[in-house]
């Protein structure tokens, strides 16, 4: 009785590590938001500057001045205000690590 219960927390708790790892390597949340205006491909014709590639500390940085108001801004300063510090840090990560 009290092995099957042992064995079945631990069943859980390999199925939580699991799925963690597998989240952890996928697009982190927010981040697929925005590639519909900044472009994932090279060569697409548009004034809204590319991510991918971006020092991530750059990104971090602009996305503080666009929710503090010292950025000129059309648009991102309302995305900026609907992302956590640290959801920011995940999503610059992800997009300093991606290649062309
Ligand atoms: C609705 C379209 C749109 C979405 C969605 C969007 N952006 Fe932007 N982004 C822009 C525009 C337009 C600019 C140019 C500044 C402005 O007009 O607000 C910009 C500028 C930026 C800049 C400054 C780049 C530079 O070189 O000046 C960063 C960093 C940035 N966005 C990050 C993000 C992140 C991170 C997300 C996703 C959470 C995101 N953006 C989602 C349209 C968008």
């Amino acid at each position: 009785m009290n092995g099957n219960r042992i064995l079945c927390i631990i069943t859980v708790a390999s199925l939580l590590a699991l799925t963690g790892t597998a989240t952890a390597a996928d697009i982190p949340p927010g981040a697929a938001a925005c590639s519909g205006c900044h472009p994932v491909r090279a060569g697409v014709d548009t004034t809204v500057p590319r991510l991918i590639g971006r020092d991530a500390a750059q990104i971090v940085a602009a996305m503080a001045d666009f929710r503090a108001g010292k950025r000129p801004t059309t648009i991102m300063d309302r995305i900026a205000k609907g992302f956590t510090e640290d959801e920011v840090k995940a999503i610059a990560a992800w997009f300093a690590a991606q290649k062309d």
